[in-house]
């Protein structure tokens, strides 16, 4: 279906106020974050109450600009749509409210977005041409690990997800560790390079019957080992070069095992940990049909893929003639 869209969406479901203009699904005309990260680096990871305190402070001029940025009024748009969850419920709350009195007031559908739904659709900025389906999605971020089937637009079948940590976190807490700023993920991915990924040899739970992913005891591993160095002595090129390799390790095994399950068309990697160069390099390495991710800026969480999803979402609500003022109750 090839219906012109503009959609404007928000989202603010954890410390990045963000808002963007997209065409179609995959044209972007305007793309605005305001990030929190250095508000939060003190703390060692997002501190909720800080983080929809200062939603509250940017989202207006966030939403201005992304309007200006693209050249458009409200009037222009064919429907507002916002990042309804899962996420921290504070921060939601913000662009959610944000959202729906921008619709109201000038009478435009509203509509509710889930959070990794967006993800997903980060692919479709930039390869949409390429795509079909069927295809397998890893989303990894700071909240998730999830593995999905797609089938068509809309057509999720959800086939694994983490049983505890999801990898970014696990990123996250082990940066810590080690000493590294925040966030832990971009600064293992960089300490790595000079680091020797078999210097110490993390376990992975790996099982074969399944499509779940755990990392919690590879951080009390990473925990364990720290402790055994004396303090300022810690090996923390390698030590991060070999957790980073115990994460990609599972991720590829269990993403790679779907694929050939399944039989898809193409691997598709989102979500911010879909950013680490070991992830991108070794998905390219091990499976033999096309592996596609955003590029970094597409990766960490955006608006313009919320709008990307919503795009679906409002052809099809169309087409059905479905009330489109859809805010589902939100998840947290
Ligand atoms: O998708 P995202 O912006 O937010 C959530 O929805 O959670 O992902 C943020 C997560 C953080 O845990 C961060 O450490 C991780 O993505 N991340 C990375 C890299 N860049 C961001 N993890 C590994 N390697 C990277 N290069
Ligand atoms: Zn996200």
């Amino acid at each position: 279906m090839n219906q012109l869209t503009r959609i404007l969406a928000i989202e603010t479901s954890c410390d990045e106020t963000a808002a963007a203009v997209v065409e179609n699904g995959t044209s972007i005309l305007s793309n605005v974050i305001a990030s929190q990260t250095d508000l939060h680096a003190e703390y060692g990871g997002v501190f909720p109450e800080l983080a929809s305190r200062k939603h509250i402070e940017v989202i207006h001029a966030v939403v201005e600009r992304a309007l200006q940025e693209a050249h458009l009024s409200v009037e222009d748009l064919d429907c507002v749509a916002v990042t309804y969850g899962p996420g921290l419920v504070g921060s939601l709350l913000v662009g959610v409210n944000c959202a729906k009195g921008m619709a109201l007031a000038r009478q435009k559908p509203l509509l509710g977005i889930n959070h990794i739904e967006g993800h997903i659709y980060s692919l479709w900025l930039t390869e949409s041409e390429e795509i079909e389906f069927p295809l397998i999605t890893l989303v990894a971020s700071g909240g998730h690990t999830e593995l999905y089937l797609m089938e068509d637009h809309l057509q999720f079948k959800h086939l694994g997800g983490t049983l505890d940590d999801a990898a970014g976190e696990a990123f996250d807490k082990v940066g810590r560790l080690l000493g590294l700023s925040y966030p832990g993920g971009p600064a293992i991915d960089k300490a790595s390079v000079e680091g020797n990924p078999s210097a110490v040899m993390f376990p992975r739970a790996i099982k074969d019957d399944d499509f779940n992913f755990s990392f919690s005891g590879l951080k009390t591993a990473v925990l364990r080992q720290t402790q055994r160095y004396e303090k300022g002595r810690l090996p923390v090129a390698d030590l991060a070069a070999s957790f980073q390799a115990a994460v990609v390790d599972s991720l590829v095994t269990k993403t790679h095992r779907a694929a050939e399950y399944y039989d898809v068309t193409a691997v598709h990697m989102a979500g911010g940990v879909s950013a680490n160069s070991l992830l991108r390099r070794k998905m390219q390495e091990r499976i033999g049909i096309p592996v596609r991710f955003p590029p970094p800026e597409l990766c960490t969480d955006n608006a313009a893929m919320i709008a990307a999803a919503a795009h679906w979402h409002f052809i099809e609500g169309q087409s059905h003639g479905l009330d489109l003022d859809v805010i589902p109750n939100l998840q947290l």
